[in-house]
């Protein structure tokens, strides 16, 4: 005797970066639940396991329509036993059990308080919640010695922690605009960052600065910064000089936090590839790179681990063609 039955399976390839995702996604209850336990285990230093989650939850996103039952995920790559447990609770009883007591724990709950606040990574959170400290005002009463940045973030807590808008974008967007300009007639900008692949809201906004000359743009942050300092509109800044990137807050009718990035235009098509994110995404051409190819990208260059030579690119598509991949543009970047 044979039984037979027919299920529509999904398909999906397994590099997050081989697929189209946008902003549209039909299993937000399902990525919800697996996008938290990732940031917990993030928050909690277990970064394997965070990335597990996150690649999970990227599979998901990419399906044209809900999952309504265990069987439609079968053959779907990156569903490990422990998201393929959360996914079924979800869709047997609503509701992810692991995710919502993880999110009502109160070592949760201050890990999200304390690295809400600008300059305070997991670490310094952990040690603060070994401390007993729960909150900010537990924090403030402890007289933990606080360094600039986050003394910054503590005041500006609340500002910092609402949402940026793409209004409030396009209004940073023409002070930078005008910063740069400023500053090195000829320069151009480009918004990068979650704004760039569509978002409507952000943590922050984020660009990307060249000059079409190679070698104008070397110094050109501390002029930029400096600029925005004369004109009042910067709270804090810190910048790394290797990586050449400045992250600051200005001061508007809210503070808001900027990543600024200055790039060379050799090295421009990379740059704006590698601060496009997601960050996802990024990871997922890194590994891609590196596993399917033997070569190694970053936001500077490309390499050919094989041929031992850098290859070139001045658009985001040759450096696609490099690694074999069909071009993704920014809106489906979204993973
Ligand atoms: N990035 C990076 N190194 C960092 C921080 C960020 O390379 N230390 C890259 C990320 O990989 C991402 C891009 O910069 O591709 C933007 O990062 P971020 O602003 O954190 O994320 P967004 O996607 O812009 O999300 P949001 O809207 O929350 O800002
Ligand atoms: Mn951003
Ligand atoms: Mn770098
Ligand atoms: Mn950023």
């Amino acid at each position: 005797q044979t039984s037979e039955a027919e299920v529509v399976v999904f398909s999906v390839p397994s590099y997050a970066c081989q697929r189209r995702t946008t902003l549209e996604n039909h299993n937000a209850v399902l990525t919800d639940a697996l996008a938290l336990l990732a940031e917990n285990a993030e928050l909690s230093e277990e970064e394997g396991r965070g990335v597990a989650f996150r690649r999970a939850a990227a599979v998901l996103k990419a399906l044209p329509r809900p999952v309504t039952s265990m069987t439609e995920l079968r053959g779907l790559p990156c569903l490990g036993d422990h998201s393929l447990r959360v996914i079924k609770d979800i869709l047997e009883n609503g509701a992810s059990s692991e995710a919502e007591s993880t999110k009502q724990s109160e070592r949760y709950k201050a890990l999200k308080v304390l690295t809400g606040i600008f300059g305070v990574g997991a670490k310094t959170a952990d040690r603060w919640i070994r401390e007993g400290i729960l909150g900010l005002q537990q924090l403030q009463e402890s007289g933990q010695t606080l360094n600039r940045a986050q003394q910054a973030g503590l005041e500006h807590y609340d500002d910092l922690n609402q949402p940026v808008t793409k209004a409030d974008a396009d209004v940073i967007s023409e002070i930078v605009e005008r910063a740069v300009v400023s500053v090195l007639p000829g320069a151009q900008m480009t918004l990068i960052g979650g704004f760039r692949r569509g978002k409507l809201s952000g943590h922050d906004v984020d660009f990307l600065i060249t000059h079409p000359e190679e070698g104008r743009e070397v110094g050109l942050m501390p002029k930029v910064v400096s600029w925005l300092e004369s004109q009042g509109f910067l709270l804090y800044q810190k910048t790394t000089r290797n990586s050449e990137r400045s992250r600051s807050g200005h001061k508007l009718w809210r503070a808001v936090r900027v990543d600024l990035v200055v790039s060379p235009i050799s090295q421009f098509a990379f740059a704006l590839l590698g601060w496009t994110g997601s960050k996802l995404f990024e990871r997922e051409l890194r590994r891609w790179a590196g596993h399917e190819r033997n070569m190694s990208l970053s936001s500077h260059a490309l390499y050919d681990n094989k041929q031992r030579i850098y290859l070139r690119a001045t658009s985001e598509e040759e450096i696609f063609a490099h690694l074999g991949l069909e071009f993704i543009p920014p809106s489906e970047r979204n993973t």
